[in-house]
């Protein structure tokens, strides 16, 4: 389809860095290794595009040239300056201790839409470097920069203070010469190193995305970091206090890992930006391979970037909710549907005349008559991966497990469940949405298949559950209820390739489901120049 944004062999992609619209044009940068398919060497890839779909690549935008960067160009931010045009600020690592200083970049030529060459002018650079307290070997990762209006701008840098995670908050009046503030705009005990942060705000009203300097009352704030300790990217929503220079988080949104997701599978180090062309917040995150260093090397490449997602405010306040991109439906081909199909405890039933099975779109809602034969939930399940590993597709329930099966052998011998599970909690029913990859493969060769997994946050009283699946050979990209609950996994199927590939609905519990209505697309490539 179009996440990998590979054309290239022997490579390999992480951190999406300084997305942005500019001149008609949006650009995606990312950490790259031009040189192998692990991660070293690392330079700013850069790619080009109208509609993010369809995409150009260019030569590297940044790479190691100068004393303070020349040991890696790190990740980092884009800011366009009204009236100047975009600036790039990013993290050089300056010696072989790994010393981490903030650098700045400016397009060559600001007429060219495609901002091919970039600078990096010796007289302000490197614009930070770690003071006295700040560790200077975790110090990284600068963000957009935001306009207040006591006439500074502001940006964050990412860090840890021994098991601390920490974002660093400077302020600048020309954008060249930056302070710190006198405390961090907020931090966490035993969260570890804050990579990536992203600060930005969401409308309390609607699905419109907001420019990042927007403050005030109709208005909260997101603070995403990713921890390097898990590799997962966690985010708080909470209220920013400009004047004290502080963040404060919404009670309802835990601070550290265990707290809000964007993604409850493989998605890390993600970067919004907001796209004045639709008014819109876009995150891009990056999946990396779970197949062995040894597959990696014999395919050639490594990591992708997911899909772009639209980001917003929830209705209910409590989360943010994500979907695929509208332009993504341009790939829509073929399309196939199914209405109203009962399921019975135990059915698998195949959704036939999907061209390409193992690179479709599907989106499925589904129905049921009545929660009472939710199986009662165990407060001691806190994990909803662990609970997933132990109640697979496989396993019988009340209501749930149902969904659909995808990148699915013709006899099942591989197959990557995405299905719901509900559960009786004492005043609630609890929602459990699994993308299993346990039995995704029939290779044993260092694979990791996870039994990935999120709860879902959703009003039952319709009896109905929606689910979009984004398959795409090697990506299963799953948005639960409208986007509440999203699940990317990595999978690499066997038998299940190209047109040997299947896609099933089932229901394994013994209250009846509904298929109401599902559409599939197959999907044609991108077009990745
Ligand atoms: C996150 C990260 C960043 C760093 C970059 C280096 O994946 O470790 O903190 O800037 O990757 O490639």
């Amino acid at each position: 389809m179009v996440s990998k944004l590979v054309y290239w062999t022997n490579e390999s992609h992480a951190d999406p860095n300084a997305p942005m619209f500019y001149m008609g044009i949006y650009h995606l940068f990312y950490q790259y290794n031009p040189k192998g398919a692990v991660w070293g060497n690392i330079v700013w890839a850069h790619s080009v595009s109208t509609d993010l779909i369809n995409w150009k690549h260019l030569e590297p935008a940044i790479s190691p040239s100068k004393p303070f960067d020349k040991y890696g160009c790190w990740s980092g931010s884009a800011t366009v300056l009204p009236g100047k045009g975009p600036v790039i600020l990013y993290t050089g690592v300056a010696d072989e201790n790994s010393t981490q200083v903030q650098c700045h970049a400016e397009p060559k030529n600001l007429s060219d839409p495609y901002l091919r060459k970039w600078v990096k002018p010796n007289s302000f650079n490197p614009f930070l470097v770690a003071q006295q307290g700040v560790n200077g070997s975790a110090f990284r990762d600068p963000t957009t920069a935001w306009w207040s209006k006591d006439g500074h701008w502001r940006i964050l840098v990412g860090s840890r203070r021994k098991d601390r995670g920490v974002a660093y908050l400077y302020r600048s009046r020309d954008f060249l010469h930056w302070v710190k503030s006198k405390h961090p705009i907020h931090s966490s005990s035993r969260t570890g190193m804050w990579e990536c942060p992203d600060f930005y705000p969401v409308s309390l009203n609607g699905k419109e995305g907001l420019d990042i300097s927007e403050t005030g009352n109709r208005v909260k704030h997101v603070l995403k970091n990713s921890l390097d300790r898990t590799r997962f990217d966690y985010y708080t929503l909470g209220k920013y206090i400009p004047d004290k220079d502080r963040y404060v988080p919404d009670n309802s949104s835990e601070d550290g890992w265990g707290g809000l997701r964007y993604d409850y599978g493989n998605f890390y180090a993600s970067k919004s930006f907001f796209d004045p062309k639709k008014n819109r917040r876009i995150i891009w995150g990056w999946a990396n391979e779970s197949d062995s260093k040894e597959d990696d090397n014999t395919k050639g490449w490594a990591g992708i970037q997911a899909i772009p997602r639209s980001v917003w405010l929830d209705s209910r306040g409590k989360q943010l909710a994500q979907w695929p991109v509208e332009e993504l439906n341009t790939l829509r081909g073929k399309q196939v549907k199914m209405t109203n199909q009962k399921l019975q405890k135990g059915d698998y039933i195949e959704v036939k005349g999907i061209i390409s099975v193992a690179q479709a779109d599907v989106e499925v809602s589904f129905s049921f008559s009545s929660l009472a034969k939710a199986e009662p939930f165990d407060p001691r399940w806190v994990n909803a991966q662990d609970l997933c590993a132990q109640k697979g597709s496989k396993h019988q329930g009340g209501l749930g497990p149902f969904g659909i099966l995808t990148l699915a052998s013709k006899k099942l011998e591989e197959f990557t469940p995405v299905f719901f599970r509900i559960f009786k909690a004492p005043n609630k029913h609890v929602v459990l949405m699994c993308s299993d990859a346990s039995s995704s493969s029939l290779n044993v060769d260092g694979l990791y298949k996870p039994s990935f997994a999120g709860f879902v946050d959703v009003d039952l009283a319709d009896k109905k559950l929606s689910l979009r699946s984004l398959i795409d050979h090697s990506v299963v990209e799953s948005f639960g209820a409208g986007g509440r609950t999203c699940i990317l996994s990595r999978v690499y199927p066997t038998l299940a390739v190209q047109n040997q590939a299947h896609l099933f609905v089932f229901n394994n519990g013994t209250e009846p489901i509904t298929v109401e209505n599902l559409n599939a697309w197959s999907m044609k490539s991108a077009k990745i120049k």
